[in-house]
């Protein structure tokens, strides 16, 4: 028996029933990868749910307001992905009748549709033989035959890609992947796999060699990079100000606090003299600076350390600059916002009586 043959018996044995393994929409398909790209199962899932109820095609999705579907998003984290993904969906519109593109080929062309998502798509909703290659496949292949080559090296990604292809079932390309992928959750598993429930435990190289806990190599990333962040929260008539980031970073399109980076942590009597302050606020006479919550916020490549002041003054606080909003306190929960921002409101919350 192949190697394919072996894992596809066992998926079909043992596969967990998964919501986007009932259907071969490719638009439900391609929601739910977007999704599960770095976040698990667990997590994803309620999204998923919410998404295809609230969308129900690819034409619900692109009409669309933008800040409904961030505010969907919330929490998920990587909010590139939901913008990507409403652009994506408006062109499909547009530009494909509202077809979803039927090839590997012609997926790729999609903004937010790398080779991962291409495969995936093509491979479960047209039975397209292109093998799927993520983080479990990568995995699973490193430790059957005992790859050395860093996941994360150009090299290694080519060698991966082609081996991925080669053991694919070019009959089964959507129970293969599948398949491929939930050995890799379920039982080739990062920290302790289960290599007695294995199915391919005699074809497995480092299993013969004991050596499963040296794969898969990677190169070392950098530490996780310190930043200092100061927010400002200015409380006028149950009010403040806040923006949406435009930045291409982590949290574009979510909206924040007035704020801006520092070298380190700075406290309150030193903060209303950083230039960054006066060019925020202007030079105001009588303002009270007090700093009102805390949070170190871990992400996957910074450490956020974000300071929270409340502003007050008797005199009008200076319009800040174009694309600030003022918004009702009690509304802000409306808007999407990072995680580090609903820490926040949940202090307010907390703290007054919102
Ligand atoms: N992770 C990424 N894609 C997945 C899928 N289709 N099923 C389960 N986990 C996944």
């Amino acid at each position: 028996m192949t190697l394919s043959k072996h894992i596809i018996n066992w998926y079909i044995k043992h596969k967990r029933d998964l919501p986007w393994r009932h259907t071969n929409n490719p638009y439900f398909i391609w929601l739910s990868e977007i999704i599960l790209q770095q976040t698990r199962v667990e997590q994803g899932m309620p999204y998923y749910l919410k998404f295809t109820n609230k969308y129900k095609t690819v034409k619900q999705l692109a009409l669309a307001k933008d800040d409904d579907v961030m505010k969907m998003w919330q929490g998920l984290g990587y909010y590139n992905r939901a913008a990507n993904m409403l652009n994506t969906a408006r062109i499909i519109m547009k530009e494909h009748k509202g077809v979803f593109p039927k090839t590997y080929e012609n997926l790729l062309k999609l903004k937010g549709i790398g080779p991962y998502t291409a495969a995936a798509i093509s491979s479960f909703a047209f039975n397209e033989a292109q093998a799927v290659v993520d983080g479990n496949v990568y995995r699973v292949l490193s430790r059957i035959f005992c790859i050395d080559e860093p996941i994360n090296s150009s090299v290694g990604k080519k060698i991966f890609a082609q081996l991925a292809q080669e053991i694919l079932d070019d009959k089964l390309p959507a129970l293969h992947n599948q398949a491929l992928m939930e050995l890799g959750a379920m039982v080739c598993k990062p920290r302790s796999p289960i290599c007695g429930e294995c199915p391919v435990r005699l074809e497995c190289m480092a299993f013969a060699k004991k050596t499963i806990s040296n794969y898969p190599v990677k190169i070392k990333k950098n530490k996780p990079q310190d930043r200092f962040v100061n927010y400002f929260f200015i409380e006028q008539k149950n009010k403040t100000f806040i923006a949406q980031r435009t930045e291409n970073a982590i949290w574009k399109g979510l909206y924040e606090l007035p704020n801006f980076e520092s070298e380190k942590t700075i406290e309150s009597e030193k903060i209303i003299n950083q230039k960054k302050f006066i060019s925020l606020f202007g030079n105001m006479e009588e303002l009270n600076v007090e700093k009102i919550f805390f949070e170190k916020h871990q992400l996957t490549h910074q450490t956020i350390y974000a300071n929270f002041f409340k502003l007050t003054s008797p005199q009008k606080i200076k319009p800040l600059p174009d694309g600030f909003i003022q918004v009702r306190l009690i509304e802000l929960k409306k808007y999407a916002v990072s995680r580090l921002f609903d820490k926040f409101l949940n202090y307010l919350n907390l703290h007054s009586n919102l």
